[in-house]
C-alpha cells in the first residue's frame, strides 16, 4: 500500500512550495506578520481553504476564523483523526511556526487521496487562527472553541486599537454567536496530531531531524498596568516623582530574577508601553505583559505568588498603583502515550533509521487546548540554530519532508490500529 506514497524528498519540496504560497500574506510588507483576524489572516485562510479542497477535503472557515477540512472515511460516524496547527504569526515571525503543521496536514490528506487510500476514520485538517494570542487577551481561543472551552468574556477583549474581538470576528465575516456550536462532542475526535518546528536547539544538537513531544510546559500570562503621576521632565524633583516607567522597569527585573531562581523556568516582558511616551514627560502609566512558564504546575504557582508579592512591594515603595490582569493560564499538558507510540511507529516505518527522541515543549501549542478534548500528540522538526519567533527561523527542506512522511506513516499506523 505504501509504495504509492510520495517520498520524504517529494513531500519536502511540496511543503516548501506551499509555504511560499501561504506566506505571501502578511500585514507588514517585507515581514511575516499575520495577526488573528487581520486582512492577511483572511487571505491566508482563503488560500488554506483552497489548498484543502485541492487535496480532496471539504473545507470551510468556521465561526472563530479557523479553517476546517474533512474527508470521510470507510466507517461512517467513526471518531476522526485530526491534524492541526495555526496560520497566525507573531509580529515579524518565522515561516514555519504553525504554517508548516497546517501544510503538513494538507499534504498528508493529498498523499492519501492520490494513493487511493480510504482510511477507516474521517481525516480532518484544521488551521487554527489564534495560537500566538498576540492581538487579543485570549488563550488559544480558536482551538479552545473546538475543545468546548471558549470563554465568552474573550469577545469583549480589545486589541491595542480598541477593537473588540467580537467586532474583529464580524469584520472577518464570522458569526461570534456560532462559536459555542463549534464545540466537538466528547469522543468525536480519536486523535489530534500536530507537527511543529521545535523552536529550540535540542534536535539540532543531537543531530536528529524529528522528535516526539512528551509534555507542554505550564504557562501563565497577564496584562499589567502601573499608574503613577505624569509630570514635567524638567521641573519635578526626583524625590517627588511617581514615575510609572521606573516602577514597571523594576518589576520587569524582578520577573527576570524570579524566573532565574526557579527550576527550568522562564519569564518574559514582551510588551512595554509607557503613557504618554514623550521625551519630556515623566511617564504617568505603563502597560506591560508578563509571560512565565515552567514544566511543573507547583513551580508555576510559586512563581505566581512571588510575582504578586514583589510587584506589590515595588508599587508600594514607589507610590504607584498596580493592576495585574491574568488572561491565560495553562497547566503542564502531558501528551497521550499511545499517540507518542504511534508517532514512534511512524518514525520507524520511514525506514530512515531515525531515533524516536522524546523531548518536552517550552512553547505553547494548540495541542494544549485539544488535549482537553481528545488524546493529543506532537512531532517536532529540527530548527536551525534553535531560533524561532524571528524571521531567522529556519529548517531544511529535507527535514520538513521527513517529518511529513512520519505524519503520513503515523496516520496509517492509526488506521491499522482502527481496522
Ligand atoms: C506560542 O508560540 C508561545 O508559546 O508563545
Ligand atoms: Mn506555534
Ligand atoms: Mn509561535
Amino acid at each position: 500500500m505504501t509504495q504509492t506514497l510520495p517520498t520524504a524528498a517529494v513531500l519536502g519540496a511540496r511543503a516548501f512550495a506551499a509555504l511560499a504560497g501561504l506566506n505571501r500574506f502578511s500585514d507588514e510588507p517585507g515581514k511575516l506578520t499575520r495577526l488573528y483576524l487581520s486582512p492577511a489572516h483572511r487571505q491566508a485562510a482563503e488560500w488554506t481553504r483552497g489548498a484543502m479542497e485541492v487535496a480532496g477535503l471539504s473545507a470551510h472557515i468556521d465561526a472563530a476564523g479557523s479553517v476546517q477540512g474533512r474527508r470521510e472515511g470507510a466507517k461512517p460516524g467513526a471518531p476522526s483523526v485530526m491534524i492541526g496547527s495555526h496560520i497566525d504569526t507573531v509580529k515579524d515571525g518565522g515561516r514555519f511556526d504553525g504554517n508548516l503543521g497546517v501544510v503538513a496536514g494538507i499534504l498528508v490528506a493529498q498523499a492519501l487521496r492520490d494513493a487511493g487510500i480510504v482510511l477507516p476514520f474521517p481525516l480532518e485538517v484544521v488551521a487554527f487562527g489564534d495560537e500566538e494570542n498576540v492581538r487579543f487577551p485570549t488563550s488559544l481561543s480558536t482551538s479552545r472553541a473546538l475543545a468546548g472551552e471558549y470563554r465568552q468574556e474573550w469577545l469583549d477583549g480589545r486589541d491595542t486599537d480598541g477593537i473588540t474581538l467580537r467586532d474583529a470576528l464580524l469584520g472577518f465575516g464570522c458569526d461570534p454567536l456560532g462559536i459555542p456550536a463549534l464545540a466537538r462532542p466528547p469522543a468525536s475526535v480519536a486523535a489530534y496530531l500536530e507537527l511543529h518546528i521545535e523552536q529550540g536547539p535540542v534536535l539540532e544538537a543531537e543531530d536528529e531531524p524529528v522528535g516526539i513531544v512528551t509534555a507542554i510546559n505550564a504557562q501563565k500570562r497577564a496584562r499589567v498596568r502601573v499608574t503613577g503621576e505624569a509630570g514635567h521632565a524638567g521641573t519635578v524633583p526626583m524625590r517627588l516623582r511617581r514615575d510609572a516607567l521606573a516602577a514597571a522597569a523594576e518589576m520587569a527585573l524582578a520577573l527576570e530574577e524570579i524566573a532565574s531562581a526557579h527550576d527550568q523556568a522562564v519569564g518574559t516582558v514582551g510588551v512595554f508601553r509607557p503613557d504618554p511616551g514623550a521625551t519630556n514627560v515623566v511617564p504617568g502609566a505603563v502597560d506591560f505583559t508578563i509571560d512565565f512558564r515552567c514544566p511543573r504546575n507547583d513551580t508555576l504557582a510559586s512563581m505566581d505568588r512571588a510575582i504578586a508579592t514583589r510587584f506589590a512591594e515595588i508599587a508600594e515603595r514607589r507610590g504607584v498603583s498596580l493592576a495585574i490582569s491574568p488572561y491565560s493560564h495553562d497547566d503542564a499538558t502531558p501528551m497521550a502515550e499511545p499517540l507518542q507510540e504511534a508517532l514512534a511507529a511512524g518514525i520507524a516505518r520511514t525506514g530512515a533509521n531515525l531515533k524516536a527522541r522524546r523531548l518536552p515543549s517550552g512553547a505553547g501549542h494548540d495541542a494544549m487546548a485539544m488535549a482537553r478534548l481528545c488524546p493529543a500528540a506532537m512531532l517536532f522538526v529540527r530548527n536551525e540554530k534553535g531560533i524561532s519567533h524571528s524571521p531567522l527561523e529556519a529548517m531544511t527542506e529535507a527535514d520538513a519532508g521527513i517529518a511529513i512522511r512520519v505524519m503520513l506513516e503515523t496516520v496509517l499506523e492509526l488506521a491499522r490500529r482502527a481496522a
